[in-house]
């Protein structure tokens, strides 16, 4: 078979929003050897420096393109509420993990997390994102409390739950009560790889499970991977993309892999902006209507990241409103952007970003477009 060039599979992808998992991992290639001259792992290209790429231009102009059928220069928020660090998995990667015994745990009280709500509400937000480490202390009847209190309180609002992996039972409790969405990532489609990131206690298979039933339930469901974790390859990658596009998320969170000097990876180099970019763009074209986040991990590695995710093709950006007093020890890796601020210079510093890229931050739910802008039938 001839082999097909990285313009001719993007063309490709362009149009039918689908590739064979060796079509990906070409493409990728592609993209690689464009940038170094040996073809090796991601994570050689962990530097972050400026370098060039066509195939990565010609991507984002594509997925910009796409988007803008969609969702036109529109940006939506999400209001992030980072409720607990407390965390009974131990991910080899992250900073909140059990066994890390330097972190200082917190847990919001009810009352907290309606006083971000609420600021949140005045500052423009209409989604609310609560996510947390898997604290058991979220019980269903604590979590459909808060669910049904902020519901109440904003009606015109959005709730997405973050709190990782649950029963089938909690998630359709959870759903009747009001929560709109869920996002968990899969963090890799490879069950080889994902053995050598969590502990031996943790399952890909019920990971997996958590997604089929939140799917089947009926929630917007979000789904996301680390780019340049340890250990990932191109095919991993490539593994990624092919879930996705069978998968078919509403939401899809995505960013680069940052290390924590406190996990067993701290000493793991950082994934790279540039490729995470390229990614946003392939993303962007196998599911052109996805709500597709610029992440915190991304402006953490580069000051401009969440302004490059957005020209790549993302469309949503998560502001923080978690009080100020515990930003710090939410810190799942290192160097963590805006620990310091108040959420409402949050929401204005990334106003400004995004009026300085061309971009309009919205007052909006933020609901996946069902049909593309201007189609009324
Ligand atoms: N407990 C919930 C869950 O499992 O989905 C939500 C919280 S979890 C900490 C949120 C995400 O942070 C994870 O899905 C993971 O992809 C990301 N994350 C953790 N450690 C990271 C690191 N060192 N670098 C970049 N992202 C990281
Ligand atoms: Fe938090 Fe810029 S988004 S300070």
């Amino acid at each position: 078979m001839l082999e097909m060039s990285g313009i001719s599979l993007l063309n490709k992808l362009a149009r039918t929003h689908a590739l064979s998992v060796e079509e990906y991992e070409t493409l990728l290639s592609c993209f690689y050897s464009e940038l170094i001259e040996e073809n090796t792992l991601p994570c050689s290209l962990s530097e972050n420096t400026a370098r060039h790429s066509n195939l990565a231009e010609e991507a984002a102009r594509k997925a910009v393109e796409v988007r803008q059928v969609y969702y036109g220069t529109a940006v939506f928020t999400r209001g992030l509420i980072e409720v607990s660090n407390y965390c009974k998995n131990d991910c080899l990667y992250c900073g909140i993990r059990k066994s890390n015994k330097e972190c200082s745990r917190y847990r919001l009280s009810l009352d907290d997390i309606y006083a971000c709500a609420t600021e949140g509400y005045d500052l423009g937000f209409r989604t609310f994102v609560l996510q947390g480490g898997e604290d058991p202390w979220f019980s269903d009847e604590r979590l459909r409390e808060i669910v049904s209190t902020i519901k109440n309180a904003h009606p015109d609002c959005a709730i997405t739950l973050s709190m990782g992996e649950r029963t089938r039972d909690s998630y359709q409790r959870l759903f009747e009560t009001g929560a709109d969405r869920y996002l968990l990532r899969h963090e890799t489609a490879s069950f080889k790889l994902y053995k050598m990131l969590h502990p031996e206690e943790m399952s890909f298979e019920n990971r997996m499970r958590c997604l089929q039933d939140l799917k089947e339930i009926g929630y917007a469901v979000g789904c996301g991977f680390m780019v340049g974790a340890p250990f990932q390859t191109t095919h991993d990658l490539a593994l990624d993309l092919k879930f996705i596009e069978e998968f078919q998320p509403e939401m899809c969170g995505i960013g680069p892999f940052v290390p924590h000097h406190a996990t067993p990876f701290s000493h793991a180099p950082a994934g790279s902006v540039e490729l995470t970019c390229f990614l946003l763009s392939l993303i962007r074209l196998i599911r052109p209507s996805v709500l597709l986040p610029a992440t915190t991990a991304l402006g953490t590695l580069d000051s401009k990241g969440r302004e490059k995710g957005i020209l790549a093709g993302a469309n949503v950006v998560m502001p923080n409103l978690s009080p100020v007093a515990v930003r710090k020890d939410y810190e799942l890796y290192d160097n963590k952007i805006c620990t310091g601020e108040e959420a409402a210079e949050c929401r204005w510093c990334l106003h400004a970003r995004m009026k300085s890229i061309g971009y309009e931050v919205v007052v909006d739910r933020g609901d996946p477009a069902l049909r593309v802008r201007g189609n009324k039938s």
